[in-house]
């Protein structure tokens, strides 16, 4: 039998974001800065949102909307021993639950082209691939800039 973990989404605290920081570090070569995971914390407190499981932090998403209609993923993390369990799909349905809540029509995001793990991540919650963005990283690499409908 396959048990489902019990994951808690809720919005971010000021005391969540050291953690998230540890994340960041174990997910991506150039994560966020404490200084810009607290801006962004005080700017979009109800699109920063985190997956609490076993009673501690182990996933969050960040969603913010641009250019009117347009939801904007500016990042989502799951601790690696957290994954395969449903937590990033759980984060992002949450945050596509906001974003239609204010109005968003659409959602985008930018993934780095060797990041083939997150791009399947993504089709199978409906992203589609729209185009490829050269050195849209600082360290040059081509970002997959990918959308999806959010009406339905
Ligand atoms: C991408 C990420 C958030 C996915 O989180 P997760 O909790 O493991 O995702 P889920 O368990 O909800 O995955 C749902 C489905 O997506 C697909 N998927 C997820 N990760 C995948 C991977 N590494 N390779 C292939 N498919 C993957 C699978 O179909 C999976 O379903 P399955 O486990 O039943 O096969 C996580 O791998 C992560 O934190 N990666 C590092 C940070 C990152 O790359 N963020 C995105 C930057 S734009």
């Amino acid at each position: 039998m396959v048990t489902q973990r019990l994951v808690q989404i809720r919005e971010v605290t000021e005391k969540d974001l050291s953690t998230i920081l540890s994340i960041e570090y174990k997910c991506f070569k150039d994560p966020y800065p404490l200084s810009l995971l607290n801006r962004l914390r005080v700017m979009h407190p109800d699109g920063f949102l985190v997956a609490e499981a076993d009673g501690k932090v182990v996933g969050y998403v960040i969603v913010v909307i641009k250019w009117g209609a347009t939801g904007h993923i500016m990042a989502i993390g799951v601790d690696p021993i957290y994954r395969r369990q449903q937590i990033g799909s759980t984060l992002i349905k949450h945050a596509m639950d906001r974003l239609r809540a204010k109005g968003a029509k659409l959602v985008r995001l930018e993934v780095r082209k060797s990041n083939i793990g997150a791009q399947q991540f993504y089709l199978k919650l409906g992203f589609n691939r729209m185009e490829e963005i050269p050195y849209y990283y600082e360290d040059g690499e081509t970002a997959i800039a990918m959308e999806r409908s959010i009406e339905d």
